[in-house]
């Protein structure tokens, strides 16, 4: 038994099977056991001898099960801590480091542009209110020129915002008529439409607001020159086309020129060589008066324009939808540092 079980006890490597091992050998029910139980059949002489003989072989069996155990329970600890091992000089796995949207980014350049010439950032709710939304702005209900606008209504008198106009009406409220009021609005707006690559129910726009003396519309040309040779290039001309908004009187539309010379000559985006980029114009006398300033005394200028629009000619993006389809393809072209 005991040269059997020794031989057995060496053969294996797993816990598992060692522990069986002891049952087969040593448990209550083991072949040591049985003999020791089976003494009582044998004489006075036989049993000492026996005795001890069973007994020496259960604590040699015993001493080797205790042995095997250590030793595989200290290669199942090697192997361990040789897994977990960590290799410090590895080179560290590549982070993924995310980048503003172009949006955002050019959103920034244009904020950064009109802060140079004075302006403020505001910021107003997308959930606005119809009389901020229009009626403030000159569109009272029924106003036809609020179908340019198809809106996206929420009850009667909610909707979400269809430009950013209702800041500029928030924030003229907001200075009661006592003091100048300079200041853009970036944001998001929404409206209507049927999604292709140039319309989106949702998109951005960048308004802007100076209300002051004497304010005239030659500084409203003044300023957006800059804005567009800022933005475009010094080469890039404006030129102002009369317009409609029930919000300013007169109003205008802007294009800038969109000629591209290189060594092989120029060529024009369109056949007119001009491509609209805002709209603007003198605030209307009433929406200064329904916010609380003085049309005999103040005088201001507004515009707004399509952040997505910009973004698009700066950047040659054919199709709005891509702003907002966040593919990274897409989207990593334009990430900033
Ligand atoms: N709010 C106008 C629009 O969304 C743009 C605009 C703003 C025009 C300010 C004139 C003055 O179409």
């Amino acid at each position: 038994i005991r040269n059997e079980a020794i031989e057995k006890i060496q053969s294996v490597d797993e816990i598992k099977k060692l522990q069986k091992l002891k049952v087969t050998y040593l448990g209550k029910k083991g072949s040591i056991t049985s003999v020791l139980r089976g003494m009582g059949k044998l004489t006075k002489e036989e049993r000492p001898v026996i005795g001890k003989l069973a007994n020496k072989v259960q604590e040699t069996i015993a001493q080797s099960i205790q042995e095997k155990q250590a030793i595989i329970e200290q290669k199942a600890m090697d192997k361990q801590l040789q897994e977990e091992a960590i290799d410090v000089t590895l080179p560290g796995r590549p982070i993924q480091v995310g980048g503003s949207h172009l949006l955002t980014n050019i959103v920034h350049e244009i904020e950064d542009l009109f802060i140079g010439m004075g302006f403020e950032v505001k910021e107003g709710p997308q959930v606005e209110t119809d009389y901020y939304n229009f009626e403030a702005l000159n569109l009272p209900k029924n106003h036809p020129a609020r179908d340019m606008q198809d809106s996206f209504y929420i009850t009667n008198e909610l909707l979400l915002r269809t430009h950013t106009s209702p800041v500029q009406a928030r924030t003229m409220r907001s200075y009661k008529g006592e003091k100048p009021v300079k200041m853009i609005c970036p944001g998001v707006v929404y409206r209507r439409d049927s999604d292709d690559a140039t319309h989106s129910h949702q998109f951005n726009q960048i308004e802007g607001l100076y209300v002051d003396k004497d304010v005239r519309m030659s500084d409203l040309k003044g300023m957006l020159n800059i804005f567009a040779k800022k933005m475009f290039g010094e080469d890039r001309e404006i030129r102002l086309r009369p317009s409609f908004f029930p919000f300013t009187e007169p109003s205008v539309e802007m294009d800038i020129s969109c000629k591209v010379c290189s060594g092989k000559g120029c060529s024009v985006c369109k056949k007119t060589g001009w491509i609209e980029i805002l709209g603007g114009g003198m605030v209307h006398p009433h929406v200064l008066e329904m916010a609380g300033y003085e049309p005999n005394v103040y005088t201001g200028f507004a515009f707004g324009m399509g952040t997505d629009r910009i973004a698009m000619l700066k950047y040659g993006v054919n199709d709005i939808r891509q702003f907002y389809m966040n593919d990274k393809r897409f989207i990593t072209q334009y990430h900033q540092a």
